[in-house]
């Protein structure tokens, strides 16, 4: 791979500051290994997009940040190092407007907007390892030393540019998609893009180019070798249909007289680096670029996944590709592109203000059931409507009726001990089963111990396919299946005829009849134990409450563990069973409006 090295020798340019760099490294080896620092594997890389700070953040973002928390905790789940980023985007037009319109100057502006996403971040208990804002001067420096890298390459000129510029998309749109509308509020006429409808204005002006065009075969031919690069499917068929009709060259800087607010094009003063692809840098930076020759991977790039919404496809998944092949680096492994949260069917976004604030959602629900109902909701092919009503419903059925009152009826129930089933049939539960081939209940005994069988498979290929939505929702319905067999089976009647001392049918002795109520607790308990331990990523507080009302210890809680049979040793709780709140998992809500 590439040998860029920092010394440039004869080039034209040299950054200011190339031994800062150096300087600054001890500081931004944040991401490496934090047990071992022999340990130079490459960490499993998981990136949200940084965020405009040109206002406050809405449910959308959190929802972009909890998938990206959810994929990378799963990871960990599984025993590999893993890092995730987030973080802000702060320069441009767009935030030189918005921090003039607040009367103030864009860093405190920015200052502050940074606040709120790393606030946001906290409080939804997100796991980053990392928090990158544009105006970083370790970011500076990696964009001006990819610029230097670029022209060096012969894929910058500079040419007088006119088109149709959106501020609110911070992007230059071909006559083609543009057209005239009238804009409601004003009642005026005016031009918007087709695609994001917001308004474009004229621009003519000189600056410079990066020769996209010159990546349009490079770019079909990996996305051909690379057929799941963009999940969903039906999103990688645009970014083809996209490019195979054509790439003009793309404008990267704009004059600074215009745009002050930004970096600097190293070379050129008088032209300022246009945000796309400052901001896109942003990945590599984190990752610790430029790095010495080497240690590409040690802060994780490539990344393994990057998260977008759908709305910022053609910057990640033709731009940035484009500039990486140019940079001679390699390309992120797979996005997951989301589709997006709507409110009353109309797109939550910033710049119309029909949001939802993430923050007093979070207060109003709490962490857990927000990050629930993000996740299970949560569009990834379609948008999703939000509203409190289906919150409210999700927690009911899903949390109170599904997991916390399967908990509660195995844990609480009467006449049996659930250490003594885990005690009984742990190992190796299928052979020990007391439902022997001729018994009346073996076939649906043995349905269900399949679906405990399957259980982490079929969590994980679907999370590994970057569909944590289908991941919750099997979840959820194997749980929904436990209480069902639950119901079925009824181990309550047989408790209940041994404690009279009445014969159990289809049994040979009370001995007998006790080990068939155990099996059946015991499946039970299997699968909540295996939906715990599972559940770590996407409820964490949750899935940690259930784990220490089941008894399991905190160093059997990795996926390794999430096998049926797999712990001996669990099954007395941690937690006071019966009386109080502390055994209830889910409590019932405050209101219900
Ligand atoms: O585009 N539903 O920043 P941005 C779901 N700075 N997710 C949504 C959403 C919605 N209604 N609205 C926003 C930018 N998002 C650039 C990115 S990356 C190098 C630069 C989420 O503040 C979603 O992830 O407009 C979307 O892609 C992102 O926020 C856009 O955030
Ligand atoms: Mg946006």
């Amino acid at each position: 791979m590439t040998t860029l090295t920092r010394s440039v020798g004869s080039r034209p340019w040299r950054p200011q500051s190339l031994s800062s760099l150096c300087a600054l490294r001890p500081t931004r080896t944040r991401f490496i290994a934090t047990a071992s620092t022999t340990d130079d594997t490459k960490p499993y890389y998981v990136t949200t997009p940084i965020f405009y700070v040109n206002a406050a953040p809405h449910a959308g973002h959190l929802y972009t940040m909890v998938l990206a928390d959810v994929l990378k905790r799963w990871q960990l789940l599984k025993g590999r190092k893993a890092i995730l980023l987030t973080g802000t985007d702060e320069h441009g037009m767009k935030i030189q407007q918005a921090s003039a319109k607040a009367g103030s100057d864009p860093k405190p502006f920015c200052d502050k907007g940074a606040d709120i996403f790393k606030n946001l971040a906290a409080r939804a208990e997100l796991s980053n390892d990392h928090f990158i804002r544009t105006t970083d001067a370790s970011h500076k420096e990696a964009v001006e030393y990819a610029w230097h890298l670029l022209n060096e390459r012969g894929y910058i000129y500079q040419s007088k540019h006119q088109g149709w510029y959106s501020v609110s998309d911070e992007t230059f749109y071909p006559e083609s998609q543009v057209h005239l509308v009238l804009d409601p509020p004003t009642g005026r006429k005016i031009m918007a893009s087709i695609e994001s409808g917001k308004e474009v204005e004229w621009t003519s002006e000189v600056n410079y180019h990066f020769r996209l065009s010159a990546f349009r075969d490079k770019l079909l031919a990996y996305y051909a070798e690379n057929p799941d690069w963009v999940t969903p499917k039906a999103k990688m068929k645009d970014v083809v249909s996209a490019v195979t009709a054509g790439l003009e060259d793309l404008s990267i800087s704009r004059p600074s007289s215009r745009l002050t607010w930004g970096i600097r094009v190293p070379t050129d003063p008088e032209q300022t680096i246009y945000v796309w692809l400052d901001a896109l840098i942003n990945y590599a930076t984190a990752a610790g670029y430029p790095w010495a020759p080497g240690s590409e991977h040690t802060g994780g790039w490539p990344a393994d996944v990057q998260i977008i919404g759908k709305d910022i496809l053609r910057f990640h998944c033709i731009y940035w590709p484009a500039f990486l092949m140019a940079l001679d680096l390699p390309l992120p492994k797979r996005f997951l592109t989301h589709a997006h949260w709507t409110l009353g069917k109309q797109k939550m976004a910033k710049s119309t203000g029909n949001v939802v604030n993430p923050f007093f959602a979070l207060d109003r629900f709490g962490t857990d059931t927000m990050r629930y109902y993000m996740i299970h909701d949560g569009g990834i092919d379609d948008d999703t409507d939000y509203d409190n009503l289906y919150i409210i419903e999700r927690y009911k059925k899903g949390l109170q009726g599904g997991l916390g009152n399967l908990a509660s009826r195995i844990t609480r129930g009467k006449g049996w001990e659930v250490r003594r089933a885990v005690k009984r049939f742990s190992g190796d539960p299928r052979s020990n089963s007391p439902f022997v081939q001729a018994h009346a209940r073996k076939v649906e005994i043995t349905e269900f111990e399949k679906l405990v069988l399957d259980f982490p498979k079929d969590v994980d290929s679907r999370m590994e396919s970057l569909r944590p939505n289908l991941a919750l929702k099997k979840l959820m319905k194997n749980i929904y299946a436990a209480n069902a067999f639950l119901q079925a089976q009824t181990p309550w009647d047989i408790a209940a005829r041994l404690k009279k001392g009445e014969v159990v049918r289809n049994t040979q002795s009370n001995e007998d009849a006790e080990r068939q109520m155990d099996y059946i607790i015991y499946l039970c308990t299997e699968t909540l134990r295996l939906a715990g331990i599972m559940l770590q990523p996407v409820m964490p507080s949750k899935a940690k409450q259930l784990l220490d009302m089941l008894g399991v210890a905190e160093d059997k809680r990795g996926f390794a563990d999430a096998q049926l049979g797999a712990d001996k040793d669990y099954g007395a709780s941690k937690v006071p069973q019966g009386k109080g709140q502390a055994g209830v998992l889910f409590a019932p809500l405050m209101s219900d409006s």
